[in-house]
């Protein structure tokens, strides 16, 4: 497998250089999971950052090109929202990757939100992320790829501040009530095993208003309850955080 360390931080001079940096290493990511296992599967992060990202990877340019044949896309979290509401995590993706890339529309696998509540899409979702990897009853998938952003709270997927999902352990997916930060509608999210089980975790974190957030997780050792992008640890998998400068602000000069 890639020599690439365990855990990394890369600091980029703006948000489109991250996008592009990015953009590259999912499609590194990509080749070698094609490489040694003959598929790719991706979980696309929510928000605004990856937006960019995305577009670079529907265009596939350069070094931002993905067999998307082989590649199988799902989703971290999501808002218990029509797909096309403007808040949809999907619609976003939709708009910036889904309608550009040839990717067939099985390999898709969005979190529906078309049952009454949050609950019940989080229970549907974890049930068919069991039937598409053909898990025992209790394992986690094994996910390549998981991309998370960072919420200016310090909130990733929709793992929210002193939330009760911080503390569910067995379940795939569960749901939450809004956080503080918009929009105030309940949320479906990957749990932490389902995200510490992945081989490879990818933070895009982009903006001043994140600076915090990152210093307390990266170097103040923060507890997953107060910022919970600390309790992203990958058992064996490799951690990420490919950021931008103004985000990076407040890190120490030894954390990149
Ligand atoms: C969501 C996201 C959430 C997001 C952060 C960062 O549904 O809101 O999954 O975890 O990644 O809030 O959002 P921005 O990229 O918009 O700053």
């Amino acid at each position: 497998m890639s020599d690439a360390p365990a855990n990394e931080l890369k600091v980029y001079r703006d948000a489109d250089r991250l996008a592009a940096k990015a953009a590259a290493r999912i499609a590194q990511a990509a080749a070698e999971s094609i490489r040694h296992r003959g598929r790719f599967t991706l979980v696309l992060a929510g928000g605004s950052t990856p937006r960019k990202t995305y577009a670079l990877l529907a265009r596939g340019e350069g070094e931002a090109s993905i067999d998307w044949s082989r590649t199988f896309l799902f989703f971290g979290d999501e808002r218990h929202v029509p797909h096309d509401d403007p808040r949809s995590n999907y619609r976003m993706a939709h708009e910036s990757l889904l309608t550009i890339a040839p990717i067939a529309h099985d390999q898709v696998l969005p979190i529906a939100t078309d049952l009454a509540t949050a609950e019940q899409c989080a229970d549907q979702y974890s049930s068919a992320l069991v039937k598409f990897f053909g898990l025992p009853a209790g394992s986690m998938p094994i996910f390549d790829l998981i991309l998370l952003g960072l919420g200016d709270d310090g909130h990733t997927a929709s793992l929210f501040p002193g939330a009760a999902a911080l503390g569910v352990s067995d379940r795939i997916a569960t749901w939450s009530p809004p956080g503080v930060l918009p929009p105030p509608v309940d949320r479906i999210t990957l749990t932490y095993p389902a995200l510490n089980a992945a081989r490879q975790v990818m933070f895009l974190v982009a903006g001043a208003n994140k600076a915090e957030a990152l210093r307390d997780v990266v170097d103040r050792n923060a507890t997953a309850r107060r910022r919970p992008a600390a309790g992203v640890r990958p058992e064996s998998g490799r951690l990420t955080w490919l950021v931008d400068q103004s985000a990076a602000g407040l890190l120490q000069p030894s954390s990149g």
